[in-house]
C-alpha cells in the first residue's frame, strides 16, 4: 500500500471574488499534491468555500440578493478558477452542502454530549471582519489589528467550546512535534498565544441577530458560530465519520494557511479534533492532523493588497499576459515560503526571462536542435562505453564526465525532495534551476559542435547527446509539480511516454528515462523572451502607470522601505563580506571626503578602495587596520579611481565609525 498525503486550503469567504492571495495558497496545494503523487504517494487535494456568517449575510445584501444565491455566484467564480490555473482539486466543499452541514451537526451533537459544550452569558468585544470575539491582548489602540475597525460591544448568553481544558496539552504536542506548525516562526507565534492564557471559545449566534448559519442541533434558537463550522470542511470533504476517504487520508492530513488565519487553525481546530477523540474515546493523536503549513502574505508594489487601494492583483488577467505555467512558476519561486513577498510584474518578468526563457528555454532548444542536426532527432546508443568483457564502463573521458554528472543529478534530485517535502518550494526550484544551468555549462565544456567535426569522436558525441537528452527528460519530471503542462510538452516531444505518478524515483536513481532510439520531435519554442520595452510601453499606453514604472524607480522604492523588508539567509549569503588589512591610505586630490586605500583581502594583488570616511579618519590612522569590506561589489569609478569594493561602517548622529573585527584575523577570513 503507497504512503497517502493529504492537503487542504482555507474554504475561501465568498464575499470577494478570487485574487492573487487566494490564487497563491490554492497552487502551492496543487504542487504539493502533484509533488506527492510523482513521489509515488496516493493524494488528495481539498478545497472549497464558506459560506455562512454575517461577513457573507451582509454582502449579500449589499448586492440586493439572498445570501444563497449570491453565495452560489461566488463560490462558482472559485470553482471555475482553478481548472483555468492547472489547478486540480480531488474535492471542492461548499459550506451549504447538506453533507456538510450534517456533519457539523454531528460533530456539534458529540462534543455536546461529551459535555465540551456550555451555555453562558458574555459580554465581548466582537469583529465582524473577523467572525469572532476580540481577547483585551488582542485590541491595538481599541482595534482590531487585522481590520483597524472599532469591535462591536456585545453581551449576549451563547454556547462555549471548553477549548481552555484542551490548551494545555496542545502546548505539550506542540512542543514534542516541533513540525507540527512549520515554518518555526509560526509556532513560536502559537506558543506565545497560549502562553499568554485564551477563553473558552463561543461557538454560537443567536437566531435573533443572525439566521444565515448552520442550526445547533442542540437548540434551535441558535446557528453555529461560522468558524466552528468552517474548519470542520476537513472532516466533512473526507465524508467523516464513516467514509474510506476519512479512515485512508484523515491520517496523512496536512493544512495550508497564510498567517492570517493561524489562531483559527493552530488552537481552535486543534482542540476541537481533540475534544472530538475524546467523546469517541479515543486517543487525542489519533485524531490531530500531521502538519500546518503556513505562509506569509503577497503584498503588491510593497503594500497591502486591498480593494480600496485599487491594487488587487487578479490571477486570470496575468496568467492570460504571460501564460498560467510562468505565473505559477513565478509565484513557487518568488515567494520564500513563510515570509510575506511583494508581486511586481516586473519582478515576474524578470524571472521569466532570466529563469524560463534563458535557462530553461534555451536548454530545451540548444539540446534538441543539435540532435536533430547531429543524430536526425534519434536519442544515440550510449550504452557502447560498455566493455562488453568485463560489463565495466570504458574509461573514457566524455562517459566519466558524463556518469560524474548523472550522479551529481541523482544527488540533487534528493536534495530538491527533501525541499518539497518540508514546502520550501523556492529552494526546491532553485535546486532544479542548478540543474538547468549545470546541464547548459555541460553544454559549453562538451563542444558538440566540435565533436561532430571529426567522425573518429561520434561515440564521444552519442554519449553527449545521451547524458542532455536524458538531463531534459529528468528536468521534464522534476519541473512537473509546478509547471505540469510545461512538462509533459516537454516530455511528448522528447518522445518519451508522458510522466507519471511515482516518477521521481527514476529521477533519484541510475534509471534513464529515454530510451535509446527514442526519436524526437522539432522543438517548439517554450517561453519566448518578453521584450521588456514593449510591455512597458503598451502599458504607458494603457494607462497602466504604476505597471510601466522604469526599473529605477522600483529600486529607489525598495531602498525607501528596506528597512523593514526582511531577506533570506540565501539572499544575504551572496553578499561576500571578508576582513582585509589596509596597506597604505592616501587623500584623493579634489575630493574632501574620500580616502584612496590599498589593502590585502588575502588575495594574490593588493585590492583598491575608495571609501567616504576622510572626513573622519587621518590616512596615517588606518595604515595597519583591520577592516570589513564587501568583496563582491560591483568595481565604481569615483573621481578617476577604480574602487573594487566598500569597506563597512557604523553611522549614525555621532558620526561614523570604521568596522573592525575584535581581534586580529587573517587578511581574506569570511565574514558572515
Ligand atoms: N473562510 C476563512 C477560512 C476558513 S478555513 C476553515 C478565510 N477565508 S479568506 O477568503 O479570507 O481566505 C484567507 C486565505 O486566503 C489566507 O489564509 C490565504 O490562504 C489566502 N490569502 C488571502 N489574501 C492573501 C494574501 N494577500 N497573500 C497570501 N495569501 C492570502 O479566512
Amino acid at each position: 500500500m503507497s504512503e497517502r498525503f493529504y492537503i487542504t486550503t482555507p474554504i475561501y469567504y465568498v464575499n470577494a471574488e478570487p485574487h492573487l492571495g487566494h490564487a497563491y495558497t490554492t497552487i502551492v496545494a496543487d504542487v504539493a499534491a502533484r509533488f506527492h503523487r510523482l513521489a509515488g504517494y496516493e493524494a488528495r487535494f481539498q478545497t472549497g468555500t464558506d459560506e455562512h456568517g454575517d461577513k457573507i449575510a451582509q454582502a449579500a445584501a449589499a448586492q440586493g440578493l439572498a445570501p444563497k444565491a449570491y453565495a452560489d455566484r461566488i463560490s462558482g467564480l472559485f470553482r471555475s478558477l482553478w481548472p483555468q490555473l492547472n489547478v486540480a482539486p480531488d474535492r471542492f466543499v461548499r459550506t451549504t452542502d447538506p453533507g456538510h452541514i450534517k456533519v457539523v451537526q454531528a460533530v456539534l451533537q458529540k462534543v455536546y454530549d461529551a459535555d465540551d459544550i456550555y451555555f453562558a452569558k458574555y459580554g465581548g468585544h466582537y469583529c465582524v471582519g473577523c467572525e469572532r470575539f476580540l481577547t483585551e491582548h488582542e485590541l491595538v489602540g481599541g482595534c482590531c489589528p487585522d481590520h483597524g475597525t472599532t469591535p462591536i460591544f456585545q453581551e449576549e448568553e451563547n454556547y462555549f467550546f471548553r477549548m481552555t481544558a484542551y490548551t494545555g496539552r496542545l502546548q505539550e504536542h506542540i512542543r514534542a512535534h516541533p513540525e507540527f506548525i512549520r515554518p518555526e516562526r509560526y509556532q513560536n507565534e502559537v506558543l506565545a498565544m497560549l502562553d499568554q492564557g485564551l477563553e473558552d471559545l463561543c461557538i454560537s449566534r443567536p437566531k435573533s441577530r443572525l439566521i444565515w448559519g448552520i442550526e445547533l442541533p442542540f437548540d434551535a434558537d441558535y446557528v453555529t458560530y461560522v468558524w466552528f463550522d468552517a474548519l470542520i470542511n476537513y472532516l466533512s470533504g473526507l465524508d467523516w465519520p464513516d467514509g474510506p476517504a476519512f479512515r485512508e487520508f484523515w491520517p496523512a492530513a496536512q493544512h495550508l494557511i497564510a498567517k492570517d488565519i493561524l489562531k483559527p487553525h493552530a488552537v481552535f481546530w486543534p482542540t476541537m479534533l481533540m475534544s472530538l477523540a475524546k467523546a469517541e474515546g479515543r486517543p487525542a493523536e489519533d485524531y490531530l492532523y500531521q502538519h500546518l503549513n503556513v505562509h506569509g502574505y503577497w503584498n503588491v508594489d510593497q503594500a497591502k493588497m486591498s480593494k480600496s487601494l485599487g491594487n488587487v492583483v487578479r490571477p486570470l488577467e496575468l496568467a492570460a499576459k504571460y501564460g498560467v505555467e510562468a505565473f505559477r512558476y513565478f509565484l513557487l519561486r518568488e515567494m520564500t515560503f513563510g515570509l510575506d513577498s511583494s508581486f511586481s510584474e516586473e519582478a515576474l518578468i524578470e524571472r521569466y526571462n532570466a529563469d524560463l526563457a534563458n535557462d530553461l528555454g534555451n536548454l530545451f532548444s540548444r539540446v534538441l536542435n543539435m540532435l536533430h542536426k547531429y543524430r536526425g532527432g534519434v536519442v544515440p546508443e550510449a550504452e557502447a562505453a560498455v566493455n562488453k568483457e568485463s560489463g565495466q564502463y570504458e574509461p573514457n573521458a566524455p562517459w566519466e564526465t558524463c556518469l560524474g554528472f548523472f550522479s551529481w543529478v541523482w544527488q540533487q534530485a534528493h536534495l530538491y525532495q527533501q525541499e518539497m517535502e518540508s514546502f520550501q518550494f523556492h529552494r526546491a526550484l532553485s535546486v532544479v534551476w542548478d540543474i538547468i544551468r549545470a546541464t547548459n555549462k555541460f553544454v559549453v565544456t562538451h563542444e558538440p559542435w566540435t565533436l561532430a567535426k571529426d567522425p573518429a569522436r561520434a561515440t564521444e558525441l552519442d554519449k553527449v547527446l545521451f547524458t542532455l537528452s536524458q538531463l531534459l527528460a529528468d528536468i521534464a519530471v522534476l519541473i512537473w509539480p509546478v509547471m505540469p503542462e510545461t512538462a509533459q510538452g516537454m516530455a511528448a516531444v522528447l518522445g518519451m511516454r508522458g510522466i507519471e505518478p511515482g516518477m521521481l524515483e527514476m529521477v533519484m536513481s541510475s534509471t534513464h528515462l529515454l530510451p535509446a532510439g527514442a526519436q524526437a520531435a522539432e522543438p517548439p519554442a517554450l517561453f519566448p523572451r518578453i521584450d521588456t520595452a514593449k510591455v512597458q510601453a503598451k502599458a504607458a499606453k494603457a494607462g497602466q502607470k504604476a505597471e510601466a514604472r522604469p526599473k529605477e524607480a522600483a529600486v529607489n522604492d525598495e531602498q525607501t522601505s528596506a528597512s523593514d523588508e526582511q531577506i533570506s539567509i540565501e539572499e544575504f549569503g551572496r553578499v561576500q563580506l571578508k576582513v582585509a588589512t589596509v596597506l597604505a591610505a592616501e587623500r584623493i586630490d579634489g575630493a574632501d571626503r574620500l580616502l584612496k586605500l590599498s589593502v590585502d583581502a588575502g588575495e594574490p594583488q593588493p585590492r583598491t578602495l575608495v571609501a567616504g570616511v576622510a572626513q573622519h579618519y587621518a590616512p596615517e590612522e588606518l595604515k595597519g587596520r583591520q577592516v570589513v569590506i564587501v568583496a563582491n561589489l560591483k568595481p565604481a569609478k569615483l573621481r578617476g579611481v577604480t574602487s573594487q569594493g566598500m569597506v563597512l561602517a557604523a553611522v549614525g548622529e555621532q558620526g561614523l565609525c570604521i568596522v573592525s573585527p575584535s581581534k586580529e584575523m587573517p587578511p581574506g577570513s569570511k565574514v558572515r
